[in-house]
C-alpha cells in the first residue's frame, strides 16, 4: 500500500469507527459487528504500524469506546507488551550476564542490573494523557489487550491523575491480590455458595476482568508499577531513577527492587528474595533482572516476544505426586508423534494438571537427547505413581517414579511405530529423537494440523476461521476443507447462497458471510507470511521473512529451491555417510573395511554440494542453514505439497516484503562482516544493519555489495578482492550508518 493509499484508507476508518464508536455508546443499535469493528481496527492499526507519520489526531486506535467483544473493548498497545525469556538456575543468569555485555562489546563490570522480585498477577497497562488516566489496558496477546479502565479506576493504589507528570505517560505494571485479601474473598465467596478462586492470580485476573466494576470494587486489588510503554518525556536515564520517578508520581513500585553490581550480588539478591518468599504478602514466582542503564536497553533491543535486556529468574517448580493412567500418542503438523501422559488430576500449584508432556520414546526410557540418563534412568509405564512438575506456564513434566509403587505386572511401554491417525510407518530417523508419520498429506491429523497453523494468527489470520471451525470443515461432507486451496474455493463452492454453511449448526447467515469476506481479505497476503503459513518444518516466522527478504518473490524462492535441489540431496548424502563413517569408527573392526568407501563417497557429496551456487547461496542467507535449506527443499520438491501450494497460488497475489522503514545506503544491499569489530559487536552490527534493512549474509559471494572488515580478518578480505567486492574498514562503516 502507498503512502497516498494509506492517508486515504486511514481516513476512511477512521470515519467508519468513530461513527460505529459513537452508535455503540449512544446505546443505538451498533451499525456493524463486533467482529467487523475489531477487524476495522486491526486494520487501522496495522496502517498506522508501517506509516506512523500518518497517524490521525482522531486515529481510531486511540479511542477507548471499542465496541467489546468477549464483554471488553480491545486497546491496540502503542508499545507491544512482551514476556521475559526464563532463567531457570544461577548459570543461565550467568549466561544472561555473559550474553549482554557480549552483545555490548563491554565487560560485565561495566554493567549494573536491577533485581527485583516478578509478581504473580497480571500485567496492567496505565495511559495517562496530560496527567489524566485515560486508559487501563491488559496484555491480551502482547499487541492488543482487554480495555478495563472502569474497573482500573477502583484499584486504589493506582493514581486517577497525576502531577508533573510527562503529557504522556504509559505506565506498566502488575496487579495482584495479597494473602489475607484473597483468603477472605474466598470465605465469602463460600458463605455465597460461590465458586472458590484456586489462587490469588486467579482471583486478581476474574476480579479485573469483571464486566461490572462494582464488582472489581468490592475485591481488594493492588498494583507494583515496574516499566513503562510509550512516553512523552524520558522518565530518567537508568531503570532505577525512572522506577523512583514512578514512585514520586505516586506509584506503588516493589521494596525488594534492588540494583545489583555484578552477577554474584543478583544471584544473592534471588537468594534472600526467596528466603523471604513465604513471608511476603503477595506471590512472587521468582526474580527480574534487568540491564539499568536505558540506552543499554536501548542497543540491546528485543527478540520476536523478549527483550534483551532482561529474565526472569524463575523459583523451583512445585511438585505432585499421582498416577499416569494412559499414554496417548498425538501427531503434529510435521509428522512427529507426541507421547501426552494422561494423569489421575491433581493440583500442582494451585493449578488442576491431568496432562504432561513425555517428549519422545528416549525420555520415556529415561534418557535425554544425548543418551544421558534421566531421572536416573527409571523408565515410565502406565499406571506408574509419577512426580509431576510446572514451571511457569510451560506444560507439566515428568520429574520422577516411584518404582516402590509399581506393580509386579508392568511391562515397558512400547512406543509405537505405526501412525496412530493414519497407520502409515513412523520412522525414528538416525540422529533425530523423534518418531515421524511418513504419510505426509494423507496423514489426516498432520493435515488438519498444517490447515490449523496455516490459518492461525502469524500466518493467513483468517477471522472467523480458526482451530475450531478447521476440525469442523476437515472432515465435512458438503464443503470439505482439506488443503488451503479449499479455504478460497469455500464460496464458490457453497454456489454463493449460503445455503450449506447456513444450515450448519452456528453458522447464520451473517456469520458465513463475515467468513467469506475475511477469507476474501486474505487473498492478497504478504510473502513472509505465505512462507511462514506453509508451515514446513524447521521455517519459522524469523525464517519465514528471512527467506522473503532475501528473495523477495515466490518465484525467486522456488527457482532458487529447485536449481540447489540436486546440491541439497548431495548435502544431505553427505551428512548421511560421515554419520555412518563415524558409527563404523566406534566399531572398530568394521572401520577399515568401511571407511575408504565412505570417505570417497562424503568426498564425492561434498563436491557436488558445494560446487552448487544456488545451494551455497541459499544456506548462506543469514538466519538459513543447511538444516532449514534441506527441509525446505524437501517440501518443495515434494510433488503433492508443490500441487497444493501452486493450487493455492492460483487464489492469491503475494506482496513482495515491505520496504524497510527507513531507506538508507545499505537499504537492499547484502552486507557481510569479518574480522573482530571494535566499536559494536557482530551481533549488534548485525541487527543494526538489518535495521536499516540490509541482508547480512555469513560468506562473501558475487551477490555481496558490501564486505566490513574488522581486526584480523582472513580469507573473506582476499575473495572480495578477487571479486572486486566494495570493502570497508569498521569506522567508514560507521559513517555511511550513522549519517542517518
Ligand atoms: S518486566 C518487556 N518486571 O512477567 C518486559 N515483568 O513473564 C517487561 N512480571 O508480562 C516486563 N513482575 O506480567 C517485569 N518485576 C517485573 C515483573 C514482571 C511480574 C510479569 C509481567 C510480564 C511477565 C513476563
Amino acid at each position: 500500500m502507498s503512502q497516498a493509499q494509506a492517508r486515504v484508507e486511514l481516513a476512511r476508518l477512521a470515519d467508519l469507527l468513530n461513527l460505529a464508536n459513537i452508535a455503540y455508546h449512544g446505546k443505538d443499535s451498533p451499525k456493524i459487528p463486533d467482529s467487523e469493528f475489531d477487524r476495522l481496527k486491526r486494520r487501522n492499526a496495522k496502517i498506522e504500524a508501517m506509516y506512523p507519520e500518518l497517524k490521525r489526531a482522531d486515529s481510531p486506535s486511540d479511542s477507548v469506546g471499542s465496541a467489546p467483544s468477549d464483554g471488553f473493548g480491545k486497546i491496540t498497545h502503542s508499545v507491544p507488551m512482551l514476556s521475559l525469556g526464563n532463567a531457570f538456575d544461577d548459570a543461565d543468569v550467568q549466561d544472561f550476564v555473559e550474553r549482554v555485555s557480549k552483545y555490548l562489546g563491554l565487560s560485565a563490570a561495566e554493567l549494573t542490573f536491577l533485581a527485583e522480585p516478578k509478581i504473580d498477577g497480571l500485567s496492567l497497562s496505565l495511559r495517562y494523557e496530560n496527567g489524566q488516566l485515560s486508559h487501563a489496558a491488559t496484555r491480551g496477546d502482547g499487541t492488543t489487550g482487554e480495555n478495563v479502565t472502569e474497573n482500573a479506576r477502583t484499584i486504589a493504589d493506582i493514581p486517577k491523575s497525576l502531577e508533573d507528570a510527562p503529557d504522556v505517560l504509559e505506565v506498566r505494571g502488575e496487579v495482584y491480590m495479597g494473602h489475607a485479601d484473597f483468603d477472605a474473598l474466598n470465605l465469602r465467596q463460600s458463605a455465597s455458595g460461590h465458586k472458590l478462586f484456586a489462587n490469588p492470580r486467579n482471583a486478581a485476573a476474574g476480579s479485573l476482568r469483571q464486566l461490572d466494576a462494582r464488582v472489581t470494587r468490592a475485591r481488594p486489588l493492588r498494583f507494583f508499577a515496574y516499566a513503562w510503554g510509550a512516553l512523552s518525556a524520558s522518565l530518567g536515564e537508568t531503570q532505577m531513577s525512572s522506577i523512583l520517578r514512578l514512585e514520586k508520581l505516586g506509584f506503588a513500585i516493589n521494596p525488594l527492587t534492588k540494583e545489583c553490581d555484578d552477577f554474584k550480588s543478583m544471584v544473592e539478591h534471588y537468594r534472600q528474595i526467596e528466603a523471604k518468599r513465604s513471608k511476603l504478602e503477595y506471590d512472587i514466582d521468582g526474580v527480574v533482572y534487568k540491564v539499568n542503564r536505558l540506552d543499554f536497553q536501548a542497543r540491546l533491543g528485543f527478540r520476536a516476544t523478549t527483550p534483551r535486556w532482561a529474565v526472569a529468574h524463575k523459583f523451583p517448580a512445585e511438585l505432585a505426586w499421582t498416577r499416569l493412567q494412559s499414554i496417548d500418542i498425538q501427531v503434529g503438523r510435521t509428522g512427529a508423534l507426541s507421547p501426552v501422559a494422561r494423569l489421575q488430576p491433581i493440583t500442582v500449584g494451585g493449578v488442576v494438571v491431568s496432562n504432561a508432556t513425555l517428549h519422545n520414546e528416549d525420555y520415556i526410557q529415561g534418557r535425554d537427547n544425548r543418551g544421558i540418563s534421566i531421572r536416573e534412568g527409571k523408565d515410565i509405564r502406565i499406571d506408574d505413581w509419577v512426580q509431576v512438575y510446572r514451571a511457569g506456564d510451560v506444560i507439566p513434566k515428568v520429574a520422577d517414579v516411584d518404582l516402590s509403587k509399581r506393580s509386579v505386572n508392568s511391562v515397558a511401554y512400547v512406543f509405537p511405530n505405526l501412525c496412530p491417525e493414519c497407520g502409515s510407518f513412523a520412522v525414528r530417523e538416525d540422529g533425530d529423537a523423534v518418531h515421524r508419520c511418513t504419510g505426509g498429506m494423507i496423514c489426516p491429523a498432520q493435515a488438519v494440523e498444517k490447515l490449523k497453523h496455516f490459518v492461525s494468527r502469524k500466518a493467513f489470520d483468517i477471522e472467523g476461521l480458526g482451530a475450531r471451525q478447521i476440525e469442523m470443515f476437515h472432515g465435512d461432507p458438503d464443503l470439505p476443507i482439506q488443503q488451503p486451496a479449499d479455504i478460497f474455493s469455500l464460496n464458490e463452492r457453497d454456489s454463493g447462497n449460503l445455503t450449506k454453511l447456513k444450515n450448519r449448526r452456528g453458522w447464520g447467515a451473517q456469520s458465513a458471510e463475515n467468513l467469506f469476506a475475511a477469507i476474501e481479505e486474505r487473498r492478497t497476503i504478504p510473502l513472509e507470511r505465505l512462507i511462514f503459513a506453509l508451515g514446513i518444518r524447521h521455517v519459522g516466522e524469523v525464517g519465514a521473512r528471512d527467506l522473503a527478504l532475501h528473495f523477495l518473490s515466490w518465484e525467486n524462492l522456488t527457482q532458487a529451491t529447485d536449481s540447489a535441489r540436486a546440491a541439497a540431496l548431495a548435502h544431505r548424502a553427505a551428512d548421511k555417510a560421515e554419520e555412518t563413517e563415524r558409527r563404523a569408527a566406534r566399531v572398530e573392526n568394521r572401520r577399515a573395511q568401511l571407511s575408504n568407501c565412505r570417505a570417497a563417497a562424503i568426498a564425492a557429496c561434498v563436491v557436488e554440494a558445494s560446487s552448487s551456487q544456488a545451494w551455497t547461496d541459499l544456506i548462506a542467507i543469514d538466519g538459513i542453514g543447511s538444516t532449514l535449506g534441506l527441509s525446505l527443499s524437501d517440501a518443495m520438491a515434494n510433488p503433492i505439497e508443490r500441487a497444493a501450494i501452486n493450487h493455492l497460488r492460483s487464489y492469491l497475489t503475494i506482496l513482495a516484503p515491505d520496504p524497510p522503514a527507513k531507506q538508507s545506503p545499505v537499504t537492499g544491499k547484502t552486507v557481510v562482516f569479518s574480522g573482530t569489530l571494535q566499536k559494536m559487536t557482530r551481533a549488534e552490527a548485525k541487527a543494526r544493519a538489518e535495521a536499516l534493512g540490509a541482508k547480512v549474509s555469513g560468506s562473501v559471494s558475487g551477490k555481496t555489495n558490501i564486505l566490513v572488515i574488522g581486526a584480523g580478518a582472513g580469507s573473506k578480505a582476499k575473495k572480495a578482492a578477487d571479486l572486486g567486492v566494495k570493502t570497508l574498514n569498521e569506522d567508514s562503516w560507521i559513517a555511511l550508518i550513522e549519517e542517518l
